[in-house]
């Protein structure tokens, strides 16, 4: 009962990560509010969580930046604050640079970063007039290294870890944490809905996403995680191999990343 009476805004919680999240907080005391585009997925969801806090469901497109400071507004006036917001809603790409249309490198960082910017941006003066808040946001193993057929994905992520870092620095005396978090290969609908080049959902589930962690496995991690205020988290199995060998020996790396079988 680590979160018990702390309110858990959720964005992506309609599958994958962020539903598991969903449940592994309720079970832990939490007050939720559900964000994804799919309101009868989010309802679900929302039955399905076992726990004694209340549940508001805000289904909205996290593109759709007009409307985070009212969605802002119903969540604060709904429980009278958000004490941590998990920005994990997300998109992912199975395309070569050369084949991808410029609005689909547009649409990737429009979800995965400026979405985050926004919304984070909306909360963040509620949180400081309250004393303090918690932002987490689910970036990736590919937000500290590159690999082929995810350029606006890696793009997007490593964008967070430059802006979110430096939010870090500049909230900390506001009794104000961020955690980065960055799964590895997570079993859920990711590849599912990952964009083509030409702006097509891939469809298909790929082989290291079905052999990938379990999404409940992620979720108790981040919230050991975010209960310990961790600045950076890694959670994956074989491939953080990967992160060590960008980091210790970048031409190694190089090396073997132009080979890497990332279907
Ligand atoms: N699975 C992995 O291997 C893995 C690894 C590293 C990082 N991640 C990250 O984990 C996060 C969650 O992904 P997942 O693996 O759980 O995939 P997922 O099952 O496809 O979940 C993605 C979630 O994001 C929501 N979403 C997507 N676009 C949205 C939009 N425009 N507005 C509102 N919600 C939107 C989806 O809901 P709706 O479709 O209902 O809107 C869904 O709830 C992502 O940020 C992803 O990059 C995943």
């Amino acid at each position: 009962m680590r979160f018990r009476n702390k309110v858990v805004w959720i964005t992506g919680a309609s599958s994958g990560i962020g539903e598991a999240l969903a449940y592994a907080f309720s079970r832990e005391g939490a007050h939720l509010i559900l964000t994804a585009r799919r309101r009868e997925r989010l309802e679900a969801v929302r039955d399905a969580c076992t726990g004694e806090g209340k549940r508001l469901l805000l289904p909205f497109d996290v593109t759709d930046y007009g409307c985070h400071p009212t969605m802002v507004g119903a969540a604060v006036e709904h429980f009278g604050q958000v004490d941590i917001l998990v920005n994990n809603a997300g998109v992912s790409q199975r395309s070569l640079v050369l084949e991808t249309d410029f609005s689909v490198d547009r649409r990737i960082m429009e979800v995965n970063y400026f979405s985050v910017v926004s919304l984070t941006k909306a909360v963040l003066p509620y949180m400081i007039e309250r004393g303090g808040g918690h932002i987490a946001v689910v970036s990736s193993l590919l937000g500290k290294f590159s690999t082929p057929l995810r350029s606006a994905y890696c793009a997007s992520k490593h964008a967070l870890h430059g802006y979110f870092d430096a939010l870090r620095a500049e909230v900390y005396d506001q009794n104000i944490r961020i955690t980065l978090i960055c799964p590895g290969f997570v079993r859920t609908e990711v590849s599912l809905h990952a964009l083509r080049g030409d702006g097509q959902e891939h469809g298909r589930m790929d082989d290291a996403i079905e052999k990938g962690m379990p999404a409940e496995v992620c979720a108790r991690h981040i919230l050991n995680a975010l209960h310990k205020r961790k600045e950076e988290v890694y959670i994956a199995r074989y491939e953080k191999i990967a992160l060590y060998l960008k980091r210790f020996a970048p031409g190694l790396f190089s090396k073997l990343i132009r080979k890497a079988k990332v279907a």
